[in-house]
């Protein structure tokens, strides 16, 4: 230290310079990159909180990378050609662009609603940024030999945006979309997918594409067990005219490439080069294949690497029933916003419902959930301690500040973060709020136990050095919330760090 003052302010300032940016330099050349993705929603409908589900979870899990200091790229967006699309601009008598435009917005606008921290929002209809990657791809699986023209029939479903095997259909119908699927015969590219058959399953079986939770692994390997057949690959431009042109084709007269070998390149038009293979794909159960089958087949067809991981999350139900138009049980992630707040209504979509798993929705749970976690039990507490540690304790509580003092903590704490942080890369939503909210209970029984408001009368030494242990433990909670409940665990911090008692932050309803 004697040195340090030694030299002069100008050395001083360069010194620390140099460290400061030797720091960063070996940061960032320790930081892993992590790139995820939710998938990209269709703009034929508004958001629900079945994508607002899966765009928080996304949320929490680059959050939580970032918070480790990893290179995060964190991409979402939306699906904007193909049949589905085409045929309800026209049936709400719009210009197809003007119609996406409007509904892409509101997925954009996700981003503030929910407090969401993606690093790009890629469109389909970007000719710019998509069409490009897309025709490259294309090019790629051309010169592998592994696109022919056929003349087919067959029936395809616009729900699925796929052909669909008659003996899928119950009664004449899709089951998924309750539709009765459109009889097609035309001339089509199709897709040499059957080749990749080997290849994708040893992908799967060694792990080098992870696929979780197990019940989907094992789904896919057993479709690829019965064998994979060849996949109509583009639709002629005379019958769909919204699409991207297959590169080479004439325009007139020509295809346009098939929705879904478009809609999954967005992975890599819509991030940098260098984050590539993507490190986590979230998807919901009903588009598994599309992501574990015909994805993994064009990157090995295009020579490109397969991503690392993917994720398939359950379905969203409403009062037990299937969220649908016609039953008119649709919520928009803004009813719950307005209603709970930003903070609450992540919480609630990944406490109350599950995430791998199907799960059911209704305002009764959410409510009692809302009013029982974070109004009595978060909440609560923090009024509680701060109120306690305020009025009654003179000197001022002194307790372990912030992360620094985080990493230093032994024992149950420590133990509970690395739990947190397995839950949280498993996708373990709920499993990992619970691990977060033992010290909460644990505090707010201790207090009840102690009778701290009396302690802090009758026994002030004791009832400090209790309110120190609660006050430093709801740091490390906050951490820990932080990418959950990014403000509420911003307005803890800072009250817990000022000792201020603050408005409550979860009012009862
Ligand atoms: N456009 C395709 C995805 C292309 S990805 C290259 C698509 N779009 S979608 O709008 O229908 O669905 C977007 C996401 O929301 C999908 O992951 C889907 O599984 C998910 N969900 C749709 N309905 C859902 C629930 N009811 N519950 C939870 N997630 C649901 O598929």
């Amino acid at each position: 230290m004697a040195h340090f003052r030694a030299l002069s302010a100008g050395s001083r300032r360069a010194f620390v310079a140099c460290v400061l940016g030797f720091s960063w330099y070996t940061r960032s050349m320790n930081s892993n990159k992590f790139y995820l993705t939710t998938s990209i929603a269709y703009t034929n409908a508004g958001p629900h909180i079945g994508h607002a589900q899966e765009s928080v979870a996304a949320d929490v899990v680059a959050r939580f990378y970032r918070q480790k200091n990893d290179d995060v790229f964190f991409l979402t967006g939306t699906d904007e050609n193909g049949t589905k699309i085409y045929q309800k601009a026209l049936a709400e008598g719009k210009p197809t662009q003007e119609f996406v435009d409007e509904i892409s917005a509101q997925f954009k606008n996700l981003k503030k609603l929910l407090n969401l921290s993606w690093d790009n929002f890629i469109r389909t209809s970007d000719q710019k940024t998509h069409w490009p990657k897309v025709a490259e791809i294309w090019q790629k699986i051309e010169q592998a030999g592994d696109l022919y023209k056929k003349e087919y029939e067959g029936l395809y479903c616009a729900g699925c945006e796929a052909f669909v095997r008659e003996g899928d259909l119950k009664n004449g119908k899709c089951p998924a979309h309750q539709k009765t699927p459109e009889k097609i015969k035309e001339e089509n590219y199709f897709f040499r997918l059957s080749k990749y058959t080997d290849k994708i399953k040893k992908s799967i079986e060694s792990n080098e594409l992870s696929i979780a939770p197990d019940s989907r692994r094992n789904e896919a390997l057993a479709f690829l067990e019965r064998g994979l057949e060849d996949i109509s690959f583009s639709r002629p431009a005379s019958k769909l005219p919204w699409g991207i042109p297959v590169p080479g084709d004439p325009p007139a007269g020509g295809q346009v490439i098939y929705v879904w070998a478009d809609a999954l390149t967005n992975y890599i038009s819509g991030a940098p080069t260098k984050f590539w293979p993507a490190d986590l794909h979230i998807v919901g159960k009903d588009i598994s294949r599309f992501h574990t089958i015909i994805w993994p087949a064009m990157l090995l067809s295009a020579g490109i690497e397969l991503p690392k991981k993917i994720f398939v999350h359950g379905f969203i139900s409403v009062d037990g029933e299937k969220m649908s138009k016609s039953l008119g049980n649709v919520i928009p992630p803004d009813q719950l916003v307005e209603k709970f707040g930003v903070d609450a209504t992540r919480y609630i979509l990944l406490k109350l419902l599950s995430f791998s798993e199907d799960s059911d929705f209704s305002f009764e749970k959410a409510i009692a959930t809302y009013n029982s976690d974070l109004a009595n039990e978060l909440g609560n507490l923090v009024l509680r301690v701060l109120t306690l540690a305020k009025k009654n304790t003179s000197p001022p509580c002194h307790f372990e500040r912030s992360e620094k003092s985080l990493s230093k903590v032994k024992g149950s704490l420590r133990s509970s973060r690395d739990d947190i942080s397995k839950a949280i890369k498993n996708l373990n939503f709920q499993g990992a709020l619970e691990l977060i909210w033992e010290p909460v209970k644990t505090a707010n029984k201790k207090i009840d136990e102690l009778k701290l408001w009396e302690l802090v009368k009758s026994e002030p030494e004791k009832a400090k050095a209790e309110l120190e242990k609660i006050l430093s433990d709801l740091l490390a909670v906050a951490e820990n919330l932080a990418p959950f409940l990014p403000e509420t665990s911003i307005k803890i911090k800072k009250q817990v760090e000022e000792l201020k008692v603050g408005k409550p932050l979860f009012p009862r309803i």
